[in-house]
């Protein structure tokens, strides 16, 4: 499909469609107008990239990143795979409907690929999950997914009537954030369902932290290369670093071609070990 992208690395959707293994996050873009143009250039770069998994949310600047988005893919919306979200005070049996339609019409398309719960809230799942199947019917959406769920939330939401369908969970999972490996990864690696990993760069703050600097330095990549070689290392992984720099997303892009050794995934266990106990699901 063309959604796989140029780039090769694909991750499989529980449908068995495959989805590109990096994509492109959306937080803060279209916040500010004069970065504007650079961030449309960037958005159509990461499409000629093989970079088409787009993720935005009408949280980020209350729909002005999908109006961004919407903008910058024209009539090259085929390209891409889409993915917005859904407030948890919208994701009632009316309120999902709703929020997709003003979702759709920003990104100026008619459907969405993929559709979350941006976090768990005071709907019951029952409903948000009637809700999405029903759009899903009616062709509005492609998939449907959530984010910010732990295993115990999971495994609530597959308790559900048509739960199961759910085809991600979108989760902070980074080097310096390894908690999920203690036992929500390998829940969904049950279900096969694959993960979304958000900051994958901890929003900055990881490339500055002096061990992933120097490991970078010793094996010729930069730290955000190593931090997203080592996520397209892990099995069943989406990654969703956002930039809006054409030469970020570059040097972004260059991690796909960066498979770590064994050494080298040995040596970034030592300096960010996995977890020994279970910790609660962090979220940014
Ligand atoms: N589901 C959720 O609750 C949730 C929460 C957070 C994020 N997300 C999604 O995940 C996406 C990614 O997460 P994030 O934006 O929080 O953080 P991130 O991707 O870890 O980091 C983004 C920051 O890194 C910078 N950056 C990108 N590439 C770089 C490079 N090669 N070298 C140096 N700096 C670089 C960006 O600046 P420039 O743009 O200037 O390059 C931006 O400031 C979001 O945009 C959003 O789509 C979802």
């Amino acid at each position: 499909m063309r959604q796989s992208g140029r780039n090769g690395r694909t991750v499989s959707l529980p449908s068995g469609e495959q989805v590109p293994a990096l994509g492109l996050g959306s937080w803060h873009m279209g916040d500010d107008p004069a970065r504007r143009s650079e961030e449309i250039a960037t958005l159509r770069l990461a499409l000629d990239l093989g970079v088409t998994l787009i993720d935005t949310a009408e949280m980020y600047g209350e729909g002005a990143a999908e109006e961004l988005i919407g903008e910058a893919l024209g009539d090259r919306r085929d390209e891409a795979f889409l993915v917005s979200k859904v407030y948890p005070h919208n994701a009632s049996r009316d309120g999902v409907p709703a929020a997709c339609e003003r979702s759709l019409r920003r990104l100026r398309t008619d459907r969405l690929d993929l559709y979350l719960l941006h976090w768990p809230g005071g709907v019951p799942l029952e409903e948000t999950v009637e809700a999405f199947e029903a759009l899903r019917r009616a062709g509005k959406i492609r998939h449907w997914g959530v984010s910010n769920f732990d295993l115990a939330e999971m495994e609530a939401l597959w308790a559900v009537p048509g739960g199961e369908a759910a085809a991600t969970d979108q989760i902070l999972y980074n080097l310096a954030r390894r908690g999920p490996e203690w036992d929500l990864l390998p829940g969904l690696a049950r279900r096969r369902v694959p993960a979304m990993a958000y900051s994958p760069l901890e929003q900055t703050r990881l490339l500055r932290k002096p061990a992933l600097m120097d490991f970078a330095s010793r094996h010729g990549m930069t730290p955000a290369q190593a931090a997203l070689a080592w996520l397209l290392a892990r099995k069943d992984v989406i990654s969703i670093p956002k930039t809006a720099s054409r030469e970020r997303l570059r040097e972004n892009v260059a991690a796909l071609e960066l498979a770590l050794s064994d050494e080298q995934l040995a040596e970034l266990d030592r300096l960010f070990p996995p977890p020994t106990r279970p910790s609660p699901l962090a979220m940014l």
